[in-house]
């Protein structure tokens, strides 16, 4: 190329001088020493558009080094920094054309800047996801972590007797819990059927599996009938005396009448249900045979008999010899009810020895079905009565 193309340029200075539109040649940045050194070989031509559009007449001849060097010295102060990104630069007009064969130092460095800031971009990146996953590890097992069974903690009622602890066999299915209302919970240590939840105890409403009945707490009212009383004939079971229960209790005693044969009892439901009426009869014919006193120590007043909740099944032995008397708990069939009520909901409700609590005496025939979930707490607690199963007071007497 000759130097004619260096003249001749109007008054742009040292740039016209030099034979650059100055459009072109603002858009470089001054070269520094190392602008002849592809250091990684990837230095490119000028774009290959600008390049191949350029006239052949335009291009330097190959080898013409002298040429090159001239249009690629520039002034630094026509090179703004902020022009140094090729993607910001305004793509070259026909007029703006290079000589093909120029190599392009700033677009090497400004390459290498823009390799380097991918490569920063690139570490930060892995940085964050190495932080987000970390995070991910800690976080993501306490989703998945199962919930402490601590819904036992905050019970505001204790068993007066510590727990047995009763052997793995042993924990039942509680089944459902049909109480409602007034909330008693109790710690039992065992696992109920709802984890988590503590056990809850109505002993209040007539209809509550756990109602409360003695010589404090009647029947409210006190002519309470249940709604579902069943025939205890329909269940297969032998009621001699004919009385119905509740159909819950019906149907788990039914399971436990079958169980009693297996073990070699055959067993009879001598009195259930007993409406306010009956038991009125029966209270009075104690008081003329035994007198009041004896009479409150072995049969309960109208309105405050458990009887009535048809919750209750007074059970002895077919053709035994102990019928309704202290010495069926000494029989077989009394010690397999006293060990084994409790896996089908009943309870023995007067047991020996305490009757300053009960108010009554020793009743070896007399289960209470309070619901499996309840009677479980009840066995494993090591429960000695029901009142201190509740945590509520003795009840020997009346209280007028
Ligand atoms: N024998 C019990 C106490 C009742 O009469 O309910
Ligand atoms: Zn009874």
């Amino acid at each position: 190329m000759s130097d004619g193309q260096h003249t001749g340029h109007g008054t742009e200075g040292a740039k016209a001088s030099r034979g650059i539109d100055p459009s072109w040649a603002d858009r470089y940045v001054e070269p520094d020493i190392y602008a002849d050194i592809d250091i990684e070989g990837a230095a490119p031509a000028r774009p290959a558009r600008a390049a191949s559009a350029a006239p052949a007449s335009s291009r330097p001849a190959s080898g013409d080094t002298a040429a090159l060097d001239e249009t690629r010295v520039l002034p630094a102060e026509a090179a703004p920094e902020s022009l140094v990104d090729e993607e910001a630069a305004p793509e070259p007009s026909s007029a703006d054309v290079v000589p093909a064969a120029a190599p392009a130092p700033n677009t090497a460095r400004s390459q290498r800047a823009a390799r380097n800031t991918r490569r920063r971009r690139l570490i930060l990146a892995g940085v964050v996801l190495l932080v987000l996953a970390a995070l991910l590890a800690l976080l993501i097992p306490q989703f998945f972590r199962a919930p402490e069974p601590n819904g036992w903690t905050n019970h505001t009622q204790q068993p007066s007797v510590a727990p047995e602890g009763a052997a793995p066999g042993e924990q039942q299915d509680a089944g459902a819990n049909s109480d409602a209302g007034a909330e008693a919970p109790v710690d039992d240590g065992t696992q109920a059927s709802a984890p988590g939840q503590p056990l809850t105890l109505d002993q209040t409403s007539p209809d509550s599996l756990t109602v409360l009945v003695n010589k404090l707490h009647p029947l409210e009212p006190s002519t309470y009938e249940p709604s579902d009383l069943v025939d205890l004939s329909t269940l297969g079971v032998s009621a001699s005396n004919g009385h119905p229960m509740r159909s819950e209790a019906a149907t788990a005693l039914a399971e436990m009448f079958a169980a009693a044969r297996a073990a070699g009892y055959e067993l009879d439901m001598t009195s259930g249900y007993r409406p306010y009426a009956t038991q009125e009869e029966l209270y009075n014919g104690f008081v003329r045979s035994l007198g009041q006193e004896g009479a409150d120590l072995t049969s309960a007043r109208p309105g405050y008999s458990e009887h009535q909740t048809g919750l209750v099944a007074d059970i002895s032995e077919i053709g035994g010899t102990c019928v309704l008397d202290t010495c069926f708990g000494d029989t077989g069939a009394g010690a397999w009810l006293a060990e084994h009520s409790w896996e089908y909901g009943f309870i023995l409700r007067y047991p020996n020895g305490q009757t300053e609590v009960t108010g009554y005496e020793y009743e070896p025939w007399h289960f209470r079905y309070i619901g499996r979930e309840a009677a479980t707490s009840y066995r494993n607690n090591g429960a000695t009565s029901f009142e201190s199963f509740l945590g509520s007071t003795p009840a020997p007497d009346y209280a007028s």
